[in-house]
C-alpha cells in the first residue's frame, strides 16, 4: 500500500533537531526549533507548572473523559488573559471555545470550522509565515494565499504592500494574524498598524484568524494581547487560535485553546456545537493534563503571579540576549548592521540572510538554525555566543 506515496524531505524545522542530535560536534549550537532554554540551555519545567502538578495529583481521582470542550476553567482563564478581564464579547456570551491540542490542534480544528462555512474559502498568511501555517490550514481545504509581510532588505515589514494586498480580500476571506512575537521574523505590527488593519477588517469585511502562541514574550502578558482584544472587541467575528506551549512550557502536553467570537450569542452557541464535532471526528475530545495545570494556575492569585513573573523573566531574557548578540557582532568587526535584532520581539529573529549562508554557518560551525535565517534567540548564552556571532561574520 504504502509504497505508492513518495519519500519526504524532512520538516524544515523538526528535521533540523533530528540533525542537531545526530551531530557528535561538542561545540554544536541548538537555535532551531522554538523551544525556551535557560543559560544552561535546559528547558526547565516552570516551577509554577511544577508546583501546579503536585497540586493536581492529589487532586485528580479518575481518568475518566472530560467534557468534549475540556475544562472549563482552564478556557474561561484562557478567554481572560487573551480578551481582557472586563471583555464585552464574553459578557455578551458571545464566544464559543474549547481546550485543543495545541496550537496545531486548535489551528487544525478552526480551519476545519472554516472549510464547513464555505466552499473554496481563501485564508491570507503572511510572507513569511510559521511552515507548518500552511500544512495545518491548507490540509483542512482552505486556499492558501499569501501577503506581504517581511522585507528582509529592509529588515521590517512591509505595511503598506500588506494592507495594499489586504484590501483585495473581501467578504468570505479569511486573513491569518500574528497576535504577537510574529514566528518566523520576530517583527510585530504597531498598536497603530493594528488599528489600521481593524479599519480594513470593518472595510473589507475579512474574518480575522490570530494565531498566538508566544502572548507575554513580546512586551508583556497585556501589552501583548492588544492587537487580539481590538478586533475581538470591534469586528462581529474573529477566530483565535492560542498555544501554551511556550508561555507555560507545556510543549509536550499539547494545550491549546480555539475560540470564536461570534456575532451573538445564538451563533455562538452552533459554533460551540460545530467545534466540538469538528474536535469530535478528528481525535474526540482534548487531553486533559495541561488544560488542568493551566486551569489550576489561573484560579490561584499566588500561582498566577509566580507564573507571570517567570513570563517576565524569561521575556527580559530573550531580550537581553538579543543585545548580547548584537554587541558580540559589532565588537568582532561584522560588516552588517544587525541592530535591527535588538526591535524584533519574542523567541525568533530573521538574520536576513540567505539560505545558502544558513547552510555554510551549520556545515562548517554546527550552529542549526532554520534556512530562511529565523534563529531561536532563547538558545543563545554566555558560552556560545561568541562562537555564534564569529560564525555568522564568516559567511557574511
Ligand atoms: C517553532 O516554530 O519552532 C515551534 O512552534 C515548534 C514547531 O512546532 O514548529
Amino acid at each position: 500500500m504504502f509504497e505508492v506515496l513518495p519519500q519526504l524531505s524532512p520538516d524544515p524545522i523538526l528535521g533540523l533537531s533530528a540533525s542537531f542530535r545526530e551531530d557528535t560536534n561538542p561545540a554544536k549550537i541548538d537555535l532551531g526549533v522554538g523551544v525556551y532554554k535557560d543559560e544552561q540551555g535546559k528547558t526547565p519545567i516552570m516551577s509554577s507548572v511544577a508546583k501546579a502538578q503536585n497540586i493536581l495529583l492529589e487532586r485528580e481521582t479518575t481518568k475518566t473523559y472530560i467534557t468534549p470542550q475540556g475544562h472549563q476553567g482552564f478556557i474561561d482563564g484562557m478567554l481572560k488573559l487573551l480578551l481582557g478581564e472586563n471583555s464585552k464579547v464574553m459578557m455578551a456570551d458571545r464566544v464559543a471555545a474549547v481546550m485543543a491540542p495545541g496550537g496545531c490542534g486548535s489551528l487544525r480544528i478552526l480551519s476545519e470550522l472554516l472549510a464547513r462555512c464555505g466552499d473554496n474559502l481563501k485564508c491570507w498568511v503572511s510572507d513569511p509565515t510559521w511552515a507548518n501555517h500552511i500544512p495545518l490550514i491548507g490540509s483542512a481545504g482552505l486556499e492558501i494565499k499569501t501577503y506581504p509581510y517581511f522585507d528582509k532588505e529592509a529588515a521590517g515589514i512591509n505595511f503598506d504592500a500588506m494592507m495594499e494586498t489586504l484590501k483585495q480580500t473581501g467578504k468570505g476571506d479569511i486573513v491569518l494574524l500574528h497576535g504577537c512575537c510574529h514566528n518566523p521574523t520576530g517583527a510585530d505590527l504597531t498598536n497603530a498598524q493594528w488599528d489600521e488593519i481593524l479599519v480594513l477588517a470593518q472595510e473589507r469585511g475579512f474574518l480575522p484568524f490570530i494565531d498566538v502562541a508566544y502572548l507575554g514574550f513580546g512586551d508583556g502578558l497585556e501589552e501583548d494581547a492588544y492587537g487580539i482584544r481590538l478586533l475581538a472587541e470591534n469586528l462581529p467575528e474573529v477566530i483565535i487560535a492560542a498555544s501554551c506551549s511556550k508561555n507555560f512550557g507545556l510543549y509536550r502536553e499539547r494545550t491549546g485553546l480555539a475560540a470564536i467570537v461570534t456575532n451573538d450569542s445564538a451563533t455562538r452557541k452552533i459554533a460551540q456545537g460545530q467545534i466540538q464535532s469538528v474536535a469530535r471526528a478528528i481525535y474526540s475530545m482534548p487531553p486533559s493534563w495541561g488544560g488542568a495545570l493551566v486551569d489550576i494556575i489561573l484560579a490561584d492569585t499566588a500561582l498566577k503571579n509566580e507564573w507571570m513573573t517567570e513570563v517576565n523573566e524569561m521575556r527580559n531574557r530573550m531580550s537581553s540576549l538579543r543585545t548580547m548578540l548584537v554587541d558580540k557582532l559589532t565588537e568582532n568587526g561584522a560588516d552588517k548592521d544587525f541592530s535591527f535584532l535588538n526591535t524584533q520581539k519574542g523567541m525568533f529573529s530573521y538574520l536576513c540572510i540567505t539560505p545558502e549562508q544558513v547552510r555554510e554557518i551549520r556545515a562548517k560551525h554546527a550552529v542549526y538554525f532554520v534556512d530562511s535565517s529565523r534563529i531561536n534567540v532563547a538558545g543563545i548564552n554566555q558560552n556560545n555566543v561568541d562562537t555564534l556571532a564569529k560564525a555568522l561574520i564568516s559567511v557574511l
